[in-house]
């Protein structure tokens, strides 16, 4: 399939058919692969990868993406690059588009994407930015998906900071016709502009309590309580203990109810290790996700 945005910079690019497209897309991919090994649909094409932040999740499964599909993903850390000693991001998205088929980056600040995107004659992607991450949430409808059979009507619970993820998460509803409720301390809400154009096409509820979230959910969703932009250990005070997903908390939601998160996880702060290490989670069939995921975003954005 072929996407009609350029670029993936918060999911708000995509229409709800492309969405659920690129998820039964990614299905498919991880079948094939598992039979044996995708078609090379990607051969000599290349994805440059700049990385102002640690990763593991995305960085691999970018990296081993392009090459399952044929290509080639050059990995580069930002403070080994020339943008360390100050070359614009401008000219660095130039340099690039002339070298490779798509950039993708991690970065602090979103508007950096948006420069990125604006100067790069190729497809940019977003591999978490202070304010989205949208390929985490391709992987976790993906995942959704398979374990629930359906997206629409899904009732999805997010416990604990209104963060990037979280952002990402309610465009991924609403593009997927799901509804949503957010539990955060006061503060600590989603993007305000996310939410307002989310509730155009489904339910978005915003609580400080876990348990009004909770309540009838199929999907319970954590993250840190401390992003990579957001150390600041006082921080944790405000989310516990009301913010953690434990063994009540699961329970108060729907029997067959499934736990998710994106991983690096804190077992003891967002999470207790008997609800990210039992049964209904599902954080490692996410996390593989990942992979099949981006290999549908990089298809559909790389065109021949
Ligand atoms: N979930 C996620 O993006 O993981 P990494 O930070 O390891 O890439
Ligand atoms: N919210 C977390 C997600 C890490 C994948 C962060 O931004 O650090």
């Amino acid at each position: 399939m072929k996407l009609k945005t350029k670029n993936l910079l918060t999911l708000a690019e995509l229409s709800s058919k492309e969405f659920v497209g690129l998820i039964d897309e990614s299905i498919k991919l991880k079948k094939e692969l598992k039979k044996g090994g995708n078609k090379p649909v990607l051969k000599n094409k290349t994805l440059t990868m700049i990385f102002q932040k640690p990763s593991t999740r995305t960085r691999v499964s970018f990296e081993i993406g392009m090459y399952q599909l044929g290509g080639h993903a050059v990995n580069l850390s930002s403070n080994e690059m020339q943008l360390s000693r100050g070359e614009s991001i401008e000219d660095t998205a130039k340099t690039l588009s002339r070298y490779s088929n798509c950039i993708m980056a991690r970065v602090y600040d979103h508007k950096l994407l948006e420069t990125l995107s604006e100067h790069a004659s190729v497809p940019v992607i977003n591999g978490l930015s202070d304010t989205f991450h949208p390929c985490q949430i391709l992987a976790d409808f993906m995942t959704i998906k398979e374990k629930k059979k359906k997206l629409k009507g899904l009732k999805i619970a997010w416990i604990g900071d209104g963060n990037n993820v979280c952002n990402s998460m309610i465009y991924g509803a609403a593009l997927a016709g799901a509804k949503i409720s957010i539990a955060t301390p006061k503060g600590f809400e989603p993007n305000k502009t996310v939410v307002t154009q989310a509730k155009k096409s489904t339910t978005v509820e915003l609580t400080t309590d876990p348990y009004t979230a909770s309540k009838n959910a199929d999907v319970i969703v954590a993250d840190t309580f401390s992003s990579i932009h957001n150390l600041d250990k006082k921080r944790l005070q405000k989310f516990l203990p009301k913010y953690q997903v434990n063994d009540k908390l699961m329970k108060s939601a729907k029997k067959d109810a499934i736990f998710l998160h994106c991983l690096p996880a804190k077992r003891g702060q967002e999470v207790t290790a008997s609800v990210i290490d039992g049964p209904q989670s599902v954080v490692w069939d996410e996390a593989e996700n990942r992979l099949h995921t981006q290999k549908s975003l990089l298809a559909a954005l790389i065109h021949a």
